[in-house]
């Protein structure tokens, strides 16, 4: 029963979105297990180029089935604008499939989240704004709404104005903002679950049945395992767990249906919002990793925060997850610089560390220590042969396939889908 997931390894926007599509080719489900429109991911192939937000990597191929599964959290305006544009650009989407339990980002998540950011003031996490945070409080608080409630609406417009009464509450009374109406929210939810009925299923069953048959099913992960809300860099983190563990609760499927876990490295890192990050470069290079990269975020626009790759967060994300292979990918960002670093331990108060270090307040005292290796000659953009990447590209691979202890199977060389080295088949292990 393989099931592979593809899990961010750093602080999101590893290039997730372009790997999936590159792997769903041999898959015949790819089901999304965490996060909710907080992710952006990039797909460039011959059907187009697509930003998604909720829908699974996979949906450009016509035999692959796409699945958003119960841990992820939906907003359903932003789903069906995802369903209305890959419509007109000549994609079936009749394929895909909404977990019933999925909980539903609701309109007035999205103005706590703004209105929380805005009352921590110089102290703000920087959310993406989505209303991510706010709707896996209600999950956990019982209070949530679930996608299968959309098949009845009449019950749940019963349900609803205690609901919304209580957030009235917290909205007035502790942010001093206006109430949302109860009626407005009703006519989304009318609105919205004639689209979505169809689409809305109980997706573990279909998740299941493509394992008993022996299928390639890819595990789509969103975020990263840096930002995930026990093993992340609390409290700037995500409100869900991007890591393993998430694959599992995300869909409901058991530990023996994984043939491997695939972490997906950018060749440096980047962050977007607040919190801790020792490779940072406020410099020229971090400027032109940016610029060069356009490291601005799919979701908000942000310029995220560029810097060298650093392995001790690496080998912590593949201890968490458990790394089978790695995808290395932007590999041709760094084509041009000498010399390249490599964050090989931190510096804290004092003394070397090799492991990441789990008590709070301590990784925005650590120091980054580098090794620097030879940059390489010419480019690796576009390259699909490990044979045709300059020696020094592949020594800086292999660098990192050491200290992270994990093999790079894959290394991206651009954003569309050829633009891919395969080192080692994946799915044959
Ligand atoms: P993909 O799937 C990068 C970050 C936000 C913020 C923190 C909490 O594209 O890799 P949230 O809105 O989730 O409550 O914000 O998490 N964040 C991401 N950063 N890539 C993402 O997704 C992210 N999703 C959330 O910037 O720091
Ligand atoms: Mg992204």
């Amino acid at each position: 029963m393989p099931a592979f997931a593809v899990i961010g390894a750093q602080w999101g926007d590893e290039g997730k979105g372009k790997v999936i599509d590159f792997l769903a080719g041999k898959a015949s489900v790819v089901a999304r297990y965490s996060g909710g429109n907080n992710a952006g991911h990039t797909v460039i192939n011959d059907s187009g180029s697509f930003g998604f937000h909720l829908v699974p990597s996979g949906i450009c191929w016509p035999h692959t089935r796409n699945i958003i599964g119960n841990g992820v959290v939906v907003d359903p305006d932003v789903l069906l604008k995802e369903i209305a544009d890959l419509k007109r650009a000549g994609l079936n989407v009749d394929g895909l499939a909404i977990s019933e339990r999925a909980h539903i980002v609701m309109p007035y998540h999205v103005l706590l989240d703004k209105l929380e950011e805005n009352r921590k003031g110089a102290g703000a996490l920087g959310t993406t704004g989505r209303g991510i945070g706010p709707a896996y409080i209600d999950k956990v608080a019982r209070t949530g709404i679930r996608m299968g409630e959309l098949l009845n609406p009449e019950e749940l417009a019963m349900r609803l104005p205690d609901i919304v009464n209580h957030k009235n509450e917290v909205l007035t009374r502790i942010y001093g903002a206006s109430p949302v109406s109860i009626d407005t929210i009703l006519s989304k939810i009318q609105a919205w679950a004639p689209k979505l009925a169809p689409f809305i299923k109980q997706v573990e069953y279909i998740v299941e049945d493509s394992l008993t048959r022996g299928e390639n099913v890819i595990l789509e992960g969103a975020q990263g395992a840096l930002l995930d809300i026990d093993h992340g860099t609390y409290p700037y983190v995500t409100s869900s767990s991007p890591t393993v563990g998430g694959a599992l609760t995300g869909l409901g499927i058991p530990p023996r249906a994984f043939g491997g876990v695939i972490g997906v490295f950018k060749a440096y890192c980047t962050r977007v919002g607040g919190g801790p990050y020792p490779t940072e470069l406020n410099n020229e290079i971090g400027e032109h990793i940016r610029n060069k990269g356009k490291e601005f975020g799919v979701t908000t626009g942000r310029p995220r925060r560029t810097g060298w790759f650093d392995a001790v967060a690496g080998r912590y994300s593949a201890r968490v997850n458990g790394f089978d292979s790695i995808v290395l990918t932007r590999l041709d960002i760094l084509d041009g610089l000498n010399p390249i670093k490599i964050c090989v331990g931190y510096e804290l108060d004092g003394h070397r560390i090799d492991r990441f270090p789990l008590e709070g307040g301590a990784l925005e005292r650590c120091v980054a220590i580098y090794e620097e290796l030879e940059g390489w000659p010419g480019t690796t953009f576009g390259i699909t042969r490990d044979r045709d990447l300059p020696k020094k590209a592949m020594a800086y691979v292999k660098r990192i396939e050491a200290l992270v202890g994990a093999p790079v199977e894959i290394i991206s060389t651009g954003p569309k889908r050829h633009e891919t080295i395969v080192v080692n088949d994946i799915f044959q292990k």
